[in-house]
């Protein structure tokens, strides 16, 4: 594809390469990267290669339906859009635009503590609650009010991340500077900003403001990666622990997923704080480098919670026939990171319903050629050779 980008963009790495083109360098890399060096971000996309489906034929599979239910809620398929902070950087008003593409296909979209729209934007043209993610702030204060707009702009669940007690070490966004204002790192951004002027014009004029849209109050100044450091350094609290979420359960009505949970003993202790689901993610690879990928944790997970709470899982989701083999290893859905994002900065709004056309196609490709109409029909059954 590399040669011939003129063609129609078919899959999630195609959508890749015109992101690229699109956006900066820095900012490209910001996305694309993961933690040091990046050895579980690519076990992510790899394990799920290895899993192998079982082709099974003459099954009558006239009546595939790829519909199902996410925390409570009536999906078009058992897919969510993960929270991306900063979506507004790689799209004009990226949540607003998701967040309509992921409303036509009934899924529900996922807006970032720091995305840039606030929630008030995004409840004014959904048509659909969606969900609002959260990270533990320290003070409580903001996260009390922080819950209130949520429900006051109709949010139904919240995914609340754990994984995030400090940040982790990104190369590429080290070697960018990305957080840094000085000079040197000024100047170098300017220079790939300035080789994309078609991001100049679209994103950084039209799509203004670039507040962290919820948390205007406490980081007013748009653009301003140094005091957004600042303030996580400041305000990201280290100290959370399962009492937290224990508190966070009191205060909030509606559902709550536990974002950022690998291991069996952690995903009993999020049920056992009152959540309603956990996400099994490693946050895409962009945190502990090193950690096993999403998928090989899934089933031990789905084992011990025995149905207890629901299962979503994300990190290398990459196709619907990604979404399959999750499923077939237990998962009630999957979230998606990067490939909406790709999509969305590569080719907008309409890029990304196009993407997740093709996934949908790709999951009922994958039910009738193993033999299954139904969701829950998928079990380990459809699944070969497992590693
Ligand atoms: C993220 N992720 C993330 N997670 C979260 O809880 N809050 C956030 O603000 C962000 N921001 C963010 C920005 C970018 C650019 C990326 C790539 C990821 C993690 C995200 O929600 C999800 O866990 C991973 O992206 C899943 O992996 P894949 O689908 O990208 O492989």
């Amino acid at each position: 594809m590399g040669q011939t980008m003129n063609v129609q963009p078919a899959t999630a790495l195609d959508y890749r390469r015109l992101a690229e083109k699109k956006l900066p360098r820095f900012l490209f890399d910001y996305i694309d990267g993961g933690a040091n060096d990046e050895v579980t971000l690519a076990a992510n996309v790899r394990d799920f290669q290895a899993i192998c489906l079982r082709q099974q034929v003459m099954r009558d599979v006239s009546s595939i339906d790829t519909s199902s239910t996410l925390a409570g809620e009536a999906v078009g398929m058992p897919l969510a859009l993960a929270p991306i902070g900063l979506a507004g950087l790689f799209g004009r008003r990226g949540e607003a635009q998701a967040l309509r593409a992921a409303n036509q296909f009934s899924l529900p979209f996922t807006l970032s503590t720091v995305g840039i729209c606030p929630l008030e934007e995004l409840r004014a043209l959904s048509s659909k609650p969606f969900w609002f993610q959260l990270y533990m702030i320290r003070d409580r204060g903001l996260i009390k009010e922080l819950l209130l707009r949520a429900q006051a702009n109709g949010c139904t669940t919240l995914v609340f991340t754990v994984d995030l007690a400090v940040t982790g070490m990104r190369h590429r966004d080290m070697r960018n500077g990305i957080m840094s204002n000085n000079l040197k790192n000024s100047l170098a951004k300017a220079w790939q900003i300035g080789t994309r002027p078609g991001w100049i014009w679209d994103i950084g004029i039209m799509g203004r403001p670039h507040h962290f849209g919820n948390l205007a109050e406490v980081i007013p100044e748009p653009n301003d990666q140094a005091a957004f450091r600042q303030w996580i350094g400041s305000q990201f609290d280290p100290s959370v622990t399962w009492e937290d979420i224990a508190w966070l359960r009191s205060l909030w009505p509606g559902k709550l997923l536990i974002k950022g949970v690998q291991e069996v003993n952690d995903a009993l202790a999020a049920a056992d704080a009152g959540a309603d689901g956990v996400i099994v993610s490693n946050h895409g690879g962009r945190q502990l480098d090193g950690v096993a990928s999403s998928i090989s944790k899934l089933p031990a997970i789905t084992a011990a919670l025995g149905g207890r709470v629901e299962v979503l899982m994300d990190g290398g989701v990459r196709s619907g026939l990604d979404i399959f083999r999750a499923l077939a290893l237990g998962a009630n859905g999957v979230l998606i990171g990067r490939p909406w994002v790709w999509a969305m900065a590569g080719g907008g709004e309409a890029g990304l319903r196009d993407l997740l056309a093709t996934f949908k196609r790709e999951l009922e490709v994958a039910m009738a050629l193993t033999g299954v109409n139904r969701i829950a029909e998928i079990t380990p059954a459809q699944l070969d050779n497992l590693r």
